[in-house]
């Protein structure tokens, strides 16, 4: 063999070569891709979150709630996991922060059977989130009908008191914008006491305002509970806090977490379910886990 063909052999090798190394992390990528997508949209992530204030009144030092946001009616073999996650936690009370229904998979028995489910490990409240107003009258008759044997409490646009070791807190669940003036109507029967107040309202971009108006009206809102944007969908660590989410577009601001604005805090669940058709990456179900504590921050 000349000193050409040797040359040209061994460079062919080293093409094949190159290209075999090519496949294996475009096969490794494609595998990884694929993992994360089945993690994300069957994943139930838990995530622990402290509210510490002196706001908390004693009575309500440790209570735990439970947060669950837009089940979209998620149904099957998913509710066994979800409410032995619920359950584990041995929660006082769980709030249910809209779109338990999908308007776009509009059947409601899957809805209907995790209210039933969910009712039984302890106090439920629940607001109504947009997917749950887009169904039908009858439908949502159904579900309300639903929370109302199974004894949830739906606040819509009312507040309610709970007690607690001899303390109160107030609850207030809110289903559309704060300009429909519905915030002063409620204020009319608000305990003339401030007390300590946690709010329950599905659209976390509504933050500002609920903070500004319900100051501004002579109430507080020393907690929010919000979902709805379902984490923006993809997420990146460090790099995309969530692509889309609606009512906020495009790279949203509010879409995991804890956020502060002033004196109140909001808590955004980024849901334990998707809805209609669309998919999640690297964005895992999310279970809010919420400690109160009372005592000033650090
Ligand atoms: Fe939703």
């Amino acid at each position: 063999m000349s000193t050409e063909e040797k040359i040209k052999k061994t460079e062919k090798k080293r093409l094949s070569r190159r290209k075999i190394i090519l496949l294996i992390v475009a096969g490794v990528v494609a595998l990884m891709t694929a993992a994360e997508f089945v993690r994300s949209n069957y994943y139930i992530e838990t995530e622990n979150i402290v509210y510490k204030s002196e706001n908390v009144p004693e009575g309500f030092d440790g209570a735990k709630i439970v947060q669950v946001s837009d089940y979209h009616n998620h149904g099957g073999s998913y509710d066994d996991r979800l409410i032995e996650k619920i359950t584990e936690q041995r929660p006082d009370y769980i709030f249910l922060t809209g779109d338990i229904a999908d308007s776009i998979q509009t059947d409601i028995d899957d809805a209907k059977s995790f209210l039933k489910k969910v009712s039984k490990i302890t106090d439920c409240y629940l607001v109504w989130g947009n997917h749950d107003y887009d169904i039908s009258d009858e439908q949502r008759e159904e579900m309300a009908q639903c929370c109302e044997e199974n004894g949830i409490i739906v606040l819509e646009n009312e507040f309610t008191v709970i007690e607690r070791g001899g303390d109160k807190m107030l609850l207030v669940g809110t289903v559309s914008g704060m300009d429909s003036g519905f915030v002063g109507e409620m204020l009319e029967d608000y305990p003339e006491e401030k007390l300590f107040t946690v709010w329950l309202h599905h659209y976390p971009e509504d933050f500002y305002e609920i903070a500004e108006t319900s100051e501004a009206a002579g109430s507080r809102a020393d907690l929010i509970f919000a979902g709805h944007a379902h984490g923006g969908l993809i997420r990146l660590p460090y790099i995309l806090y969530g692509l889309c989410a609606p009512g906020q577009g495009f790279f949203p601001e509010y879409t995991s977490g804890v956020y502060q604005y002033g004196s109140t805090r909001m808590i955004v669940s980024r849901g334990v379910g998707n809805s209609g058709y669309t998919k999640r990456f690297l964005d895992p179900f999310h279970l809010v886990v919420c400690t109160l504590e009372s005592q000033s921050e650090d």
